[in-house]
């Protein structure tokens, strides 16, 4: 069992991350005097699958324990679910000292976080996270939110968790899409800022696609370990250093709109979003060929796309226009200059944009 702690002051947390530590969860959380009674957010294939060895090892260290069981789907994430869960929680609370646990992807981290945030003007909670995607990025940090029909992730707050306790035994039974998915996520932490990742990942992706331990541990503390670092140096994203982490999500947002959020995996559409960064950096003259080469062989490599397919190019186009912080004056661009060197790059042509996204048909 490793530990990074990030740290934020008054707000710092420990990100433990380790294989079949889910025993040892109750212990660890007891010492964190977090609370009495723990409400487990998660879902049914989840609660099914791993809700006794929670509830033991919780009921072992003392804690009293409810589940409450929502959709997996994206459609959870919703006021009126999050509503609906509050409701049941202000039943459960009896008056001791309660606190929730996000017990899933990133689905249920992102409801629970602001369900949390929002109780009570904010009660403490831990996120337990159980797919790739989450323990290298959406259970660290503190973003939660909720969406409206008007957008993603509009209503929300940052409201920092009091632990990630990251099993990587959890990732074993990951279908391959969800694996790889989160693949792209760790990809994006290899390019932006660490070197030795990405090699080892060119190296050993088949022993992270066969969920070999070693392998597993060794990317989700990496990421883990870099989130950290830009979280606790910009926390709100107010000094453009979180926003680095948004490399190839601009792209990738938009395609993943432009292809009505179904036909893609949130992480296939950011892999092919990194490609389109990459084009853009390669037609800015920022990197060469050859380094474009080996990110696209990469990404092959891991089983994710690297060509767009059955979308149209102008509703990509047009999912961008619809994003306020794309086109127009303030259009910014996450775009590298070497593998683990970004550059921030503001009024990207349209032109460029289009040329390198049609290069990726
Ligand atoms: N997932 C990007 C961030 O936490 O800032």
């Amino acid at each position: 069992m490793q530990r990074i702690k990030l740290d934020l002051g008054g707000r710092s947390y420990n990100i433990i991350v380790g294989f079949d530590i889910l025993p040892a969860l109750g212990k660890t959380l007891k010492k964190l005097n977090i609370g009495t009674d723990a409400y487990i957010i998660t879902n049914a294939l989840i609660r099914r699958k791993f809700g006794a060895k929670l509830e033991d090892s919780l009921k072992g260290a003392g804690f009293t324990v409810r589940f409450k069981v929502v959709a997996d789907t994206e459609k959870s994430k919703s006021i009126e679910t999050a509503a609906g869960v509050i409701r049941d929680l202000a039943l459960y609370d009896n008056k001791r000292r309660i606190f929730v646990i996000a017990f899933g992807g990133g689905v249920i981290g992102d409801l629970s976080g602001f369900v949390a945030s929002i109780y009570k003007r904010g009660i403490p909670y831990v996120q337990v996270p159980t797919t790739l995607l989450a323990q290298v990025d959406s259970a660290i940090g503190g973003k939660t939110a909720v969406d409206l029909s008007e957008g993603k992730n509009l209503v929300g707050a940052i409201y920092q968790p009091r632990l990630v306790f990251s099993d990587c035994k959890f990732l074993s039974s990951l279908n391959p899409r969800q694996l790889r998915s989160g693949l792209a996520e760790v990809i994006k932490y290899a390019i932006i800022k660490d070197k030795s990742l990405f090699n080892y990942l060119f190296t050993n992706i088949k022993d992270i696609l066969f969920c070999k331990r070693s392998a597993l541990e060794r990317i989700v503390l990496s990421c883990s370990s870099i989130k950290a670092k830009v979280v606790k140096q910009d926390e709100r994203e107010e000094r453009g250093i979180r926003t680095i982490l948004n490399f190839g999500h601009t792209a990738g947002h938009a395609i993943e709109a432009a292809a009505g959020f179904t036909k893609y995996t949130h992480g296939e559409a950011i892999a092919l979003g990194m490609l389109v960064a990459c084009e853009i950096s390669k037609m800015l003259e920022l990197i060469d060929e050859p380094l474009a080469v080996k990110v696209e062989a990469l990404i092959s490599k891991a089983g994710l796309p690297t060509k767009i397919r059955a979308v149209k190019l102008e509703r990509i186009i047009s999912a961008h226009y619809r994003d306020k912080k794309f086109i127009g004056p303030r259009n910014k661009f996450v775009l590298i200059g070497a593998i683990g060197k970004v550059k921030i790059v503001t009024n990207v042509p349209l032109e460029v944009i289009t040329e390198s996204l049609k290069k990726k048909f």
